[in-house]
């Protein structure tokens, strides 16, 4: 990207004079505009030399030489920020990664969806219970989920509160893995006491050990460790949609001459706000950024060719990431067109599946689910349509917990409906559990690394 152009007509604020979409109300201008105007002098929580590293990376995965694994929370929340969640978090990332790498035979690109994923679009202004009407739950950055008014009431000072659990988070999470705790040569240190399923734990045994054995012949065979595989790179993502906020941590690099939103490396563009005349469209043009954008059903090939052309004018490499999530009922219509789309462009993008926002469903019992099938089977169809189309999936963007919840139905364990409120946390959508997330990463390594075959699937264990 060293060679992009500085934006003439583009400063951090043009967003402004665009119809910004589910931006909360503030009752007080006053306390809004002091606590951005803080959040505006705090420093950046990533630098612009890991963006780039990002950047680089995902041009690779264009390329088909890497492979984006993107994952974490639908919504994180303020509770959630101490320190055995992140750790079971990055840990399930991490076994995630593993088992990729293992079944995909090329090196993975690790985004959480966390450090800053704390506001949340909503499909509708306003919640009503009982009667009672009051503003929805945006994210923890707006409001809180409890549904009294004062709850609901959006208050500036959470978003100073949101960047220092970001802060937090990401201190946590660098320090976790600087000191080693992602050590492939230690992946006996990755324990799965989360794994209750025994096949399922005996499968990953297989595959950690096999990687070990690698290594130690690698190493025994050249009489070098491999350093590389002492420390895996991590990288941050989260929507970017609460514009005061991205706004206020977009600094200007005068080493690079350009403009990055250094509160996350890759800030993605929701479905809800990629209106190309839109506010986000226009913040989202002038950063620097690697930056993704959420593909839904609703989208015409001729809205997706547009956003190439206001966000990548100049086909630069790991610039733009599609992320599309047509659910497993619209995908075999939806995809082949898309691709025809970006095809007729000219122009790269990396295509990641997000098989969870197109697969959620309401239970009789008014519960938000999702379906371990259907997830499965939409990631499938995702590498055949790509392969069939002469295109490739890079990636796979999964909402997903290192808790052992019990949102999503299905997996190695079968949960059902009745289990669902066992152990349901999320305040927003349905996560795969940490068991589950492990479960879908080997089957996607196991058939993407095998080539597609249509059929049964065949059995973990
Ligand atoms: C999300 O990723 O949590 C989300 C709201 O996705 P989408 O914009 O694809 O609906
Ligand atoms: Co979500």
């Amino acid at each position: 990207m060293s060679n992009s152009p500085t934006l003439t007509n583009w400063h951090p604020a043009t967003w402004a004079g665009r119809p910004a979409a589910q931006q909360p109300t503030y009752a007080d201008g006053l306390a809004l505009q002091r606590a951005v105007a803080s959040l505006s002098r705090l420093p950046p929580l990533v630098v612009s030399w890991e963006v780039e590293a990002l950047t680089a990376k995902l041009a690779q995965a264009q390329r088909g030489e890497q492979f984006l694994l993107q994952g974490g929370d639908c919504a994180e929340s303020f509770e959630d920020c101490e320190s055995d969640n992140i750790a079971r978090r990055l840990k399930i990332l991490l076994q995630m990664s593993l088992v990729l790498l293992q079944g995909l035979k090329k090196p993975i690109v690790r985004v959480g969806r966390f450090a800053g994923q704390y506001a949340k679009p909503r499909s509708a202004d306003t919640e009503t219970r009982d009667g009672i009407t009051l503003p929805s739950y945006r994210g923890d950055n707006v409001n809180r989920p409890g549904f009294t008014p004062a709850d609901r009431e959006p208050d500036p000072q959470l978003l100073l509160r949101g960047y220092e659990r970001s802060a937090l988070t990401l201190n946590f999470v660098r320090a976790l893995i600087d000191g080693g705790f992602a050590d492939l040569h230690h992946p006996e240190y990755w324990d799965l006491g989360f794994l209750h399923h025994a096949p399922l734990r005996d499968a990953y045994q297989q595959i950690v050990d096999s990687i070990a054995e690698s290594m130690d012949f690698f190493e025994s065979m050249s009489g070098q460790r491999v350093h590389a595989a002492s420390r895996v790179d991590f990288y941050t993502s989260h929507e970017g949609l609460h514009l005061l906020s991205e706004q206020a941590q977009t600094r200007y690099i005068e080493r690079q001459k350009r403009w990055y939103n250094l509160s996350t490396h890759m800030p993605w563009i929701g479905m809800r706000t990629a209106n190309i005349d839109g506010a986000h469209v226009e913040y989202f043009r002038g950063i620097s950024n690697p930056i993704g954008v959420k593909v839904g059903a609703s989208m015409s090939a001729e809205w997706l060719q547009e956003l190439i052309q206001a966000l990548n004018p100049q086909n630069q490499p790991g610039r733009l990431t599609f992320i599309h999530r047509f659910g497993i009922k619209d995908i075999e219509k939806r995809l082949p067109d898309m691709i025809h789309a970006v095809r007729a462009t000219g122009s790269q993008v990396l295509w990641v599946c997000d098989p969870m926002h197109g697969n959620t469903e309401t239970t009789a019992g008014g519960v938000k689910t999702r379906r371990f099938d259907n997830i499965l089977g939409e990631v499938e169809a995702a590498f055949r349509i790509h392969r069939e189309e002469g295109s490739m999936l890079g990636g796979v963007h999964i909402e997903l917990t290192g808790e052992d919840v019990t949102e999503c139905t299905g997996g190695a364990r079968g949960l059902t409906e009745n289990d669902l409120a066992r152990a349901y946390r999320s305040q927003v959508d349905p996560r795969l559990n940490a068991e589950q997330a492990l479960e879908l990463a080997m089957l996607i390594a196991r058939r993407a690394g095998a080539g597609y075959r249509p059929g049964k699937a065949p059995r973990l264990g």
